[in-house]
């Protein structure tokens, strides 16, 4: 990457990096410390394969958010790996992050996760492990948008009913970004899920699972999830197909 405002210098001073239990990093950016993204900018960050993604978002915020993931999972892989950022590149895949390219190419496995809310970008990073990845604002005065009778299973709901009234909103978040990023995580491996058996996973007890919450901030609440790769979960339906993956094939 030539030198620009996005270099790895700078974003050496306003990255928080923060290392978790078994095997993840995590690497957090407030979009505000960043200077205004100009289009020369977002052509040397983004692969040829984003371009058409990024035109297609309307919503100013958004845009931002998917150029600053890129940036900042680019840099993160470059400071895990030592390797110059510019040998790596992400190449687009749906309903799932990027998948990193490397040349000359990597040895062994990389997991990683990507989550955005408002103006932070958050980025987790494993060599052993599966990852999922979620991000919330706790905002007491922000109306939910799912019921929690809705999006958790009765175990949860009992749990988030034993918390103090006043750590409710916490408790509804710290579970959504549970679920989450487990769903991140499984959909990463099986390409895909679209699968009411998912909705069992119990991510208050599930074993095969470890989740840990951070919070970086008073209103800031971020989860990882991490699995072993060979973690087994029977589907009922099959992955969805990826037609971006088939496509991928001849990008080789
Ligand atoms: C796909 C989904 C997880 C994305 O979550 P989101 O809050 O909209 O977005 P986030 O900022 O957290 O994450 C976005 C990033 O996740 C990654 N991602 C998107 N779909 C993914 C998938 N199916 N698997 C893994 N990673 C995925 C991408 O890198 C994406 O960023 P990008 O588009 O810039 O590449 C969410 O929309 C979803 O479908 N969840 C299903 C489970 C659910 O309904 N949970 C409710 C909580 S109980």
């Amino acid at each position: 990457m030539p030198d620009t405002p996005f270099s790895p210098a700078v974003l050496d001073t306003i990255v928080q990096k923060q290392d978790l239990l078994p095997d993840c990093s995590l690497w957090l950016l407030d979009i505000r410390k960043l200077p205004v993204l100009m289009p020369e900018d977002i052509v040397g960050i983004l692969h040829e394969s984003s371009v058409i993604r990024y035109s297609e978002l309307s919503r100013k915020q958004r845009r931002i958010q998917f150029v600053v993931g890129r940036l900042l999972a680019k840099y993160a892989v470059s400071k895990l790996l030592e390797r110059p950022i510019d040998e790596l590149a992400l190449i687009e895949r749906r309903s799932n992050t990027p998948q990193l390219r490397a040349m000359p190419p990597l040895t062994g496995p990389l997991h990683y996760s990507l989550a955005y809310r408002y103006d932070y970008a958050v980025c987790a990073i494993s060599r052993s492990r599966l990852i999922g990845l979620d991000i919330e604002i706790v905002d007491t005065g922000r109306e939910i948008a799912t019921p929690a009778e809705t999006a958790f299973n009765r175990h949860e709901n009992k749990w988030l009913s034993s918390q103090p009234a006043n750590e409710w909103h916490r408790g509804y978040y710290e579970l959504w970004t549970r679920k989450e990023a487990c769903y991140k995580l499984l959909s990463s491996k099986y390409g895909g899920i679209h699968d009411d058996r998912f909705w069992q996973t119990d991510c208050l007890t599930d074993s095969r699972f470890q989740w840990q919450t951070l919070r970086p901030g008073t209103d800031l609440l971020i989860t990882v999830c991490q699995a072993d790769p060979a973690v087994e979960f029977t589907l009922t339906q099959t992955s969805s197909y990826n037609l971006d993956n088939a496509f991928d094939i001849f990008r080789r």
